[in-house]
Order: C-alpha cells, then sequence, then structure tokens
C-alpha cells in the first residue's frame, strides 16, 4: 500500500445550532423540483383548527391534560378527533414519555406482547435532563435540553391535525440536521435534511431501492449536535405513515410524522452522548439478545442448491479450498414443491438431509433452513390441515381461509394473534427438527414476511394466479445427476450413484372457523377506509393492500392487518424464537428475519435482503450496518456477501469477502439465477476470503466481547465514526469506515474496481493492524493506492487493548482451543484500556463468565474483573501466551506468557 496525506480537512465551523459535516454522500439528494405530491397538500391543512390544551395536572413527575379541537373540523383526510389526551411523564431522568391519545381509548395502539413498554421510574421533573413546555393555545409542546437550553422538539412548527385516519405532528429542527435512523431503508446514514421522505411500510423490495419504504419499521431517528449533545427521539407506532423531513420556503427546517393510524407516542432520550442514546434507546424497545459464538462464523448460502450433493459438494470444497465454513444453509430449493417443513422426496430425501446434517455436526458445522409464512392451502399436507383445525389462520370475514400467493402457490397466513397458532407453529417446528425424525437445525431464517405476497392488488384471485403463473414451478421428477465426482469427507449416500426416500403425508377436510369483528379498547376504529385511505402513503409497491396480506383482513383479537401489518414479519420471527427455545430452552436460539419492527433485535437477527451484486450495495451495505446496529439496536446483521441479484464477479466479490468479515453477520448468499459466487471460485476471492475469515477469527472473543457489552449495556458493537470523536464535524457524515468494535478503524476500498481509497484519520494516535506502525492521525484525509485485492486498510484506535487468539481455526469450536494474545495499543498519553468477556458460548444460562478488564499504565499490564469461566469441555484455552505492547521506542515489545485467566496477573515491559 502507497500512503499519501492530503490537505487537511478543515473543520466546518459550529455556529449554527448543528454544526455540518462533510458527507460521504453516495446516493444522489432527492431533487428539488421534483418534491412529491406528498409535501403538496399543506396548504389544505393550514385550515385545520389544531387542539387547545385544558385541565392541565401536574404531578412531581407527570403531566396531563384534556386536548379539545380548537375549531371547527376541518376533516382534511378523515374525520378530526375531539378529545384527546395528553400524558407526559418524566420516566427516568434521560428518558421523557409524551403521549397524545383519543379520550375515547377507541384509536389502536401497538400492542404490548409486540413492544412491551418500559418501566416508568417516576423521576422527579426537577432532576429530568429534559424539559417539557406545554402552550395550553394553541395547543403545542417544546422538548428542552436544561444543561443548555437546546430545543430538541418544538411542535408549534404546525398545528396537531388528529383525525381517524391521519395524524400529522411536526417539529422544527435546526437548519441541516444530524440525522440518522427511520429504518429500514438503503439511503445515506446521515439522513437527507430537504425535500426527503421516509416511509414506513414493511415490503418485500428487490434490489433495496433508494428512498423507499423496504422491510422493517423503525421510526426512531437519533439527531447529533456536536458538542451540544445527542438525542434520540422514538414514534412507537406501527401504523403506515411517510416522514418527511424538509425546509418551509421560507427556510424553516422540519420533521414530520404523518400517519394513518395509531396514536402520538414519543419517547424522547437525552443523551447526551451518542452511546448513551443507544442505551437509551435499548432501555425502551429491549436490550439485544446474546447470539451463540458460531454465529460469527462464515456463512456459506445460495438460492439454487438443487439437490442435496450440490450442498454436501459446497462444504466439501470450501474444506478442499482451505476456506473455514462455519454454517451451510440452504434455500427454499430443499422443500417438497415449496411447503414449510417438508423435503424434496427426489432431491432432498429426508434420510440424506439428516446424514447431511450428522455430517456437518461431525465436523463441528451447523446447518440452517429457510421457513416461508405462506402456508401452501392443499389437502393431504399435515402443517396445513393442522393448521385449519386449530384455527391458526387469518380468515375473511365470512370465516373462509384468507388465501395469498408466496412460493409454494395459493397459500394461507398464520394469524399470530389467534390462541393455537404458537402452539401449531411450535410443534411444527419441533416435529420437523427433532433429530431422530426430522432435520436437527441450528437456526432458522424467516423469509417473506413483510408479508410479501405475490398477488399484486385486491383483485387477485390466489388459486388461479397460481395455476396461470405455474408457482410452484412443476418439478423435475428424478433426482438431478450430482456431478459424478466424489464429495470428499461425506457418507456412501452422496457418492456417485445413490438416491433418497420419498415423505407421505395423510389427507383431512377442512373445517370453518368465523372470525370475530374489532371490540374492547385500543384494537382500532370500525369501519374505516381499509384500501385507500384519502391520505395516501409513499409506498414503493403501490396501494396499502398490493403485493401484501390485504389490510382489510382482521386478526383474531379484532384488530386489522391496516394497523399490524408492520409486525406481521416481527411476530414470525418471534414465534419461531420461541418455538427454538421450547425445542431446546437451554441453548440461545438464532433466528434471522427479513421483516422486523422496532424491538426485534432482543430477539432474532436480519440481513438488508435483496441487494444486488454492484458496487453501489457493497457500499449501501456500510451505511445499513451503521444504522442497524448504532440506532436500530440490531447488532447481529448484515448483507448478502457478493450480492444477491445478479452476476458478481471477481473483483467486486474479493472485496466484499473482506468487508463483510468486518461487518457482524458475514454470509455469502446469491439468487437463483445469478452465478455461483462461493469464495473457491477465483482465486483472488479464495485468498482474499482466507485473510479475511483468519482475521476475523483471531478477533472473535473481541468482538463477541463488543456483542455482550451491547446486550448489557446498548453501547453498540459497531461505531459510527461520530459516536468516538462526537466533537469532530468531519465525522457525522462518515458512512463508508466504521469501528469494528470500538477499536478496529476500518476504510475499505469503495471505489468500483479501483485500488484506491481515501479515507479520514480523525486527530488521535493510531496503529497499522497489519504492521503495527504508529500513525499519527490528523483530522484529515489521507489516501492511499496499491491496495490489493486481498488488502483492507484497518487501524487500530490508540488507546485500546485486544486480545485475540493467537491462531485462526477451521470452526469456531477448534479456534476457541488456541491461546489468547494480548495486543496493547497506546493512546496519546501512553495509556491504553481493553476488555474480553469469556463464556461457553452457546447456553443461555452462563453460571461460569469472566468479564475482565485489561488497563496499561504505560508500563504495566495489569487484569482485573471476574475469572468464572474456566473453559468448557471443548478443551477451550483461557491461557494468555503473549503480551505485545505497540509504539515503544523500539516500536513492538513482546512478553512471553504464559498467564492462565483463571485470576487477574500484571506484567510490565
Ligand atoms: C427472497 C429472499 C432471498 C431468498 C429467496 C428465495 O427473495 O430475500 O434471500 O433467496 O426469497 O427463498
Amino acid at each position: 500500500m502507497r500512503v499519501s496525506l492530503l490537505a487537511v480537512v478543515s473543520c466546518i465551523g459550529l455556529a449554527s445550532a448543528a454544526p455540518r459535516p462533510s458527507p460521504q454522500w453516495s446516493d444522489p439528494p432527492p431533487d428539488p423540483a421534483n418534491v412529491p405530491q406528498f409535501f403538496a397538500a399543506e396548504t389544505a391543512l393550514n385550515e385545520c383548527p389544531g387542539y387547545s390544551a385544558s385541565n392541565v395536572v401536574k404531578t412531581d413527575s407527570t403531566l396531563a391534560a384534556d386536548l379539545t379541537l380548537a375549531g371547527v373540523a376541518c376533516n382534511q383526510y378523515s374525520d378530526d378527533i375531539r378529545d384527546l389526551k395528553l400524558l407526559v411523564e418524566y420516566q427516568t431522568d434521560k428518558r421523557l414519555h409524551v403521549k397524545i391519545y383519543d379520550a375515547a381509548l377507541n384509536v389502536f395502539q401497538v400492542h404490548e406482547q409486540v413492544l412491551p413498554r418500559p418501566e416508568n421510574e417516576n423521576a422527579p421533573s426537577s432532576a429530568a435532563a429534559l424539559q417539557f413546555d406545554l402552550v395550553e393555545k394553541p395547543f403545542s409542546f417544546t422538548v428542552r435540553r436544561k444543561e443548555n437550553d437546546e430545543i430538541l422538539f418544538d411542535t408549534s412548527a404546525a398545528q396537531l391535525v388528529f383525525e381517524t385516519q391521519y395524524v400529522r405532528l411536526r417539529t422544527r429542527l435546526p437548519k441541516d440536521p444530524n440525522l440518522y435512523g427511520l429504518g429500514e431503508h438503503s439511503d445515506s446514514f446521515r439522513l437527507h435534511t430537504q425535500g426527503y421522505q421516509r416511509v414506513m411500510y414493511n415490503s418485500e423490495s428487490p434490489n433495496i431501492p433508494n428512498g423507499k419504504n423496504l422491510y422493517g419499521t423503525h421510526p426512531v431517528y437519533f439527531e447529533h449536535r456536536g458538542d451540544k449533545g445527542t438525542h434520540g427521539v422514538f414514534l412507537l407506532n406501527s401504523d403506515p405513515m411517510n416522514i418527511n423531513i424538509n425546509q418551509t420556503e421560507a427556510g424553516d427546517q422540519y420533521l414530520e410524522y404523518n400517519t394513518i393510524g395509531g396514536v402520538v407516542d414519543l419517547y424522547f432520550m437525552a443523551g447526551k452522548q451518542p452511546a448513551e442514546v443507544s442505551s437509551q434507546y435499548a432501555e425502551i424497545v429491549g436490550f439485544s439478545a446474546m447470539y451463540p459464538y458460531w454465529t460469527f462464523g462464515f456463512h456459506q448460502c445460495k438460492y439454487g442448491y438443487y439437490d442435496i450433493n450440490m450442498v454436501a459438494e459446497v462444504v466439501a470444497n470450501y474444506s478442499t479450498a482451505n476456506i473455514p465454513l462455519e454454517v451451510m444453509w440452504t434455500d427454499i430449493d430443499y422443500m417438497n414443491l415449496r411447503m414449510d417443513f417438508t423435503t424434496d422426496p427426489n432431491h432432498f430425501p429426508l434420510k440424506k438431509v439428516q446424514e447431511l446434517v450428522r455430517t456437518l455436526h461431525s465436523r463441528k458445522q451447523r446447518y440452517v433452513l429457510i421457513l416461508d409464512p405462506g402456508v401452501k392451502a392443499v389437502g393431504n399436507y399435515s402443517t396445513y390441515e393442522k393448521g385449519v383445525e386449530q384455527n391458526v389462520f387469518l380468515k375473511h370475514e365470512d370465516g373462509t381461509d384468507y388465501l395469498g400467493v408466496q412460493w409454494a402457490g395459493a397459500v394461507v397466513w398464520p394469524d399470530w394473534f389467534a390462541p393455537n397458532t404458537q402452539k401449531w407453529w411450535q410443534d411444527e417446528i419441533a416435529s420437523f427438527m427433532d433429530p431422530e425424525t426430522g432435520v436437527d437445525l441450528d437456526g432458522i431464517w424467516v423469509d417473506m414476511n413483510e408479508a410479501s405476497n405475490f398477488c399484486q392488488d385486491i383483485t387477485c384471485n390466489p388459486r388461479k394466479k397460481a395455476e396461470d403463473e405455474k408457482i410452484p414451478p412443476v418439478p423435475t421428477e428424478s433426482p438431478r445427476p450430482n456431478t459424478g465426482r466424489p464429495i470428499p469427507g461425506f457418507p456412501e449416500s452422496f457418492q456417485p450413484g445413490s438416491s433418497g426416500t420419498k415423505m407421505v403425508k395423510a389427507r383431512k377436510s377442512e373445517p370453518l372457523h368465523r372470525r370475530q369483528s374489532s371490540n374492547g379498547t385500543m384494537k382500532g376504529l370500525p369501519d374505516r377506509e381499509w384500501f385507500e385511505p384519502k391520505y395516501a402513503i409513499n409506498n414503493h409497491r403501490g396501494k396499502l393492500s398490493d403485493f401484501t396480506i390485504y389490510t382489510n383482513t382482521s386478526n383474531y383479537d379484532g384488530t386489522r392487518q391496516y394497523d399490524t401489518h408492520n409486525y406481521y414479519g416481527h411476530m414470525m420471527a418471534f414465534a419461531t424464537h420461541s418455538a427454538m427455545l421450547a425445542r431446546r430452552p437451554e441453548v440461545r436460539p438464532f433466528v434471522l428475519s427479513r421483516s422486523t419492527f422496532a424491538g426485534s433485535g432482543r430477539k432474532v437477527t436480519h440481513w438488508f435482503g435483496d441487494n444486488e451484486s454492484s458496487w453501489e450495495h457493497y457500499r449501501t451495505s456500510i451505511r445499513q450496518m451503521l444504522a442497524w446496529v448504532a440506532v436500530h439496536q440490531m447488532p447481529m446483521v448484515g448483507s448478502d456477501v457478493c450480492g444477491f441479484n445478479a452476476n458478481t464477479d471477481e473483483k467486486l466479490c474479493a472485496r466484499w469477502a473482506l468487508l463483510g468479515a468486518f461487518q457482524p453477520f458475514y454470509r455469502n448468499h446469491a439468487e437463483e439465477s445469478a452465478i455461483p459466487q462461493e469464495f473457491y471460485l477465483w482465486p483472488v476471492v479464495a485468498d482474499a476470503a482466507r485473510k479475511a475469515i483468519d482475521t476475523r477469527y483471531k478477533l472473535m472473543d473481541y468482538i463477541y466481547t463488543a456483542l455482550y457489552y451491547q446486550t448489557t449495556t446498548g453501547v453498540p458493537m459497531i461505531n459510527p465514526l461520530f459516536y468516538l470523536y462526537p466533537s469532530d464535524a468531519n465525522t457525522f457524515g462518515i458512512q463508508h469506515q466504521w469501528f469494528y468494535g470500538d477499536a478496529l478503524l476500518i476504510s475499505p476500498v469503495t471505489t468500483d474496481y479501483s485500488d484506491t481509497v481515501t479515507y479520514y484519520l480523525p486527530k488521535d494516535i493510531f496503529y497499522d493492524y497489519w504492521t503495527h506502525e504508529r500513525i499519527e492521525g490528523h483530522g484529515a484525509n489521507v489516501t492511499v493506492s496499491n491496495v490489493t485485492l486481498t488488502d483492507i486498510p484497518v487501524h487500530i484506535r490508540g488507546g485500546t487493548i485486544i486480545p485475540f487468539r493467537a491462531n485462526s481455526a477451521n470452526t469456531t469450536t477448534d479456534l476457541r482451543k488456541q491461546d489468547i494474545w494480548v495486543l496493547v495499543c497506546p493512546g496519546a498519553d501512553g495509556t491504553a484500556k481493553g476488555r474480553l468477556y469469556l463464556d461457553e458460548g452457546e447456553r443461555i444460562e452462563q453460571p461460569n463468565v469472566s468479564e475482565i478488564e485489561f488497563t496499561w499504565d504505560g508500563n504495566k499490564l495489569n487484569t482485573l474483573g471476574s475469572f468464572g469461566f474456566q473453559g468448557g469441555n471443548g478443551g477451550e484455552s483461557i491461557t494468555v501466551a503473549n503480551v505485545q505492547v505497540l509504539g515503544q521506542k523500539m516500536g513492538k515489545r513482546d512478553i512471553k506468557g504464559p498467564w492462565k485467566l483463571t485470576e487477574g496477573f500484571s506484567v510490565s515491559l
């Protein structure tokens, strides 16, 4: 690599309320000439009367008031609701809750079971970091940071509109604010601030288009104001919505929520450091689950492994190429006619799948399969028949099954609210995953759960569509011949010339069950326009019911898909998580879900869906990761490495193999018609992957430690640069670099087919990860050229200590047997610190863990903390064999051990 210093980037003045960053946007900002129609209705809404507050009652930690429509109803998009209530709670000294809801309590509110509300500690308002101030007439409110009088939220920007199918709340913001979050999207990490819209409506989104609603809904944003602090705002509302971020003609900046239902349920998080906002958000939506150690291994998947021999061959090829493969996946190809909980008798005969899994497990590898929510509505299919008997599917009002189309053809959809659904799903999973009679899986991938429906609109006839379009495709009768080559390491039945067995299912009748209609409180107003409400959200798939479950469909408890659509996938993922837990209560479940809702991270993981094999999406994966981990509290995330749709190529795949190794979830996956892209297929990609995985594995305890702390504190395991340099305005827009953990700065090549990268080095001490050379960062850009396809610039931030495994291994099980080394990287003041968390890796209850703190005072390393983990039965090493200290007069110094981490030790230079 060749390094040259570019001109120092000057810090832009901090005079305005929001220091302005130097953005690294790779997507163009919205075209102002093309301001969408949804901004246009503004003038009509100016006629709306707003509300006035009365009967204001204050306690030490609350404020309550009545809000009454302050004039003639404007009924702009539906009927104005006359009587509202305001509730303000100082829940903790850092969290303020502001809720505006209908006095009659009929308007839909998010189910507690989906998002259990955080505990209210009733903090005294006098001690709170934030201050709520009310203007009674016309009603508006502000939220202020007391310490410096920064106004964080100010709804006087426009009057509140609260109608039966439209709610509008607008806040003023400082000009060109630094906003992050509002996922799921593929847009810039630091959000655009003019003519920009975020739509919350979960949808299947091929090629993850910019500026559109994608698979998940996370209505939370963080706003960073440099030294003046960072805060967060979460709108707990699941209804479809447009969030508009724009400036008025007079130049006033605003953010505006426009929902077509639900209440205004806002949580304000005071920060004041960025990582503190992350923690405070975790306190609201839940802390992430701890995932098994092995989930950090490398995963391989492809849609289009048509035959179990192909699957085995891929596994064997990875071994032959000497590229560690931890987890093998199979897509819908394994199913019989795309039906959940079946295996294709010809191409994936059950006995052979069992043999595959046994072989993988004997090699300490894992296996994951996919499930879709659409259950084929066909007789002689026990999953469907049991579901019908147990009344678990969504229904039309007349009690007949509500049908749609998914991979399996005409399908019914589990109603996650029905009382028997969890048990039915759990039983199906338990029986399918039974090690004796089924497939002994290690994890489950739930897909298409937005829910994606191949029916394009409400005129669809699902049975006809499935028939006309041959969904699923007619299968080939005979097993596809395997390649004729031996598959090393696999049993006899995988060798040329063998075949498998068929599965047979019983047929039963289809009873009818009627559905109740909406009753009880907070389940949603009756008689709404379910398909085309007058205020339209800007759903890129069309109308509300296009390509999804129709929004008029009622759930078992009387709520409607209209209000709950955005957490259908979340509920499927959680039901799957519970089923996994019921099967093995002692083991941390691994569930990967395409669709998510705020709080999904407390149980499940996510990948960024159907990206494409392009440099653009290679870059996009970085900004998506930053938002998911740091803002949305979903740490175990990643993109389809080398890209899903279209064909990848050697250079892109080599770079992506390196990029993915420094992201939490690391899976190579491609679409059916895309060329194969396993890492071993090109020599240079294989080299890049070997280096990437070797490095990732050596660092696995370091990142596992970072995950552990995210699960316990909410502090993210992946850090945007401004998290660690919150005063440096140059970092606020950076979205092509990140900290892996809090010590390793990753600066990949991001230009198409280039070997040059320009990255930012904050004003600090760094060390080149590969050469250990000490480098001074000047708060400036650095350009490096000749970065080969097997290189990725990585710097260690001074002041940190990194524990790592001395050697990598073929599997994470063997990795844990390697000795530990400790790398001390002193900062400008000569000191450093770091942490190491050790446990058994897979179990929920961990009676013996170690939480070790390393400190370096310039001369001596101290290890303190708890030392409960003694190594498991698998021969894990807890020996520190070597301590390396960087940046010393003589360069690097080694101090040889060993020291056993059964107790603290100290060592001096
Ligand atoms: C969806 C998924 C993709 C999967 C395909 C087939 O498009 O997003 O990952 O390969 O379905 O199951």
